[in-house]
């Protein structure tokens, strides 16, 4: 590390991003753990915005240019500012003959949003994930941080829709 080298602050106080940071420190805070300190970050914060990711890359001596590229690349990064709920559609396979198909089409139906939207009203931003690790639940959806499985698209839709 070059002595000059100091360490970039959090963009706020936020404890989130001790978890983040945490996270950056434990791969080595190396330019390898780029795409998992982007995915970290998302999970604390529901999205990606501009100081997240300069902070991500100043700590992993990652150029931005590449920051954004990556976080812009894959589709399950977002960086768009959120509504206040996140509703993350698994659509990998198991979930996707399951019923994810009617989910996202419910969404777009009854709330008028699509994956990476956000609600006119601003209330919740769906998304889409690929496998999120919880098949045996298929479909599984993750609202606000909670996996929620067997999801039938009607109740989710009134549930999205009570918030
Ligand atoms: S395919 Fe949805 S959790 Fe695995």
């Amino acid at each position: 590390m070059p002595a000059l080298y100091r360490k970039p602050s959090p963009p706020s106080d936020d404890k989130r991003w001790k978890i983040v940071e945490t996270r950056m420190r434990r791969m080595g805070n190396r330019p390898a753990a780029l795409i998992e300190a982007l995915h970290s970050a998302q999970e604390a914060f529901g999205y990606l915005d501009e100081n997240a990711l300069l902070f991500v890359g100043d700590t992993l001596g990652v150029p931005h240019s590449r920051v954004y590229g990556v976080a812009t690349f894959y589709s399950f990064f977002t960086l768009k500012p959120q509504g206040e709920h996140t509703c993350v559609v698994c659509t990998g396979t198991a979930c996707y003959i399951n019923g994810a198909k009617d989910i996202l089409a419910g969404l777009e139906r009854e709330l008028g949003v699509r994956p990476k939207q956000t609600t006119p009203d601003n209330k919740v931003s769906v998304l889409t994930a690929r496998c999120l690790g919880a098949c045996s639940l298929a479909p599984a959806v993750i609202v606000d941080g909670e996996v929620a499985g067997k999801v039938k698209a009607g109740e989710l839709i009134a549930r999205l829709e009570a918030m």
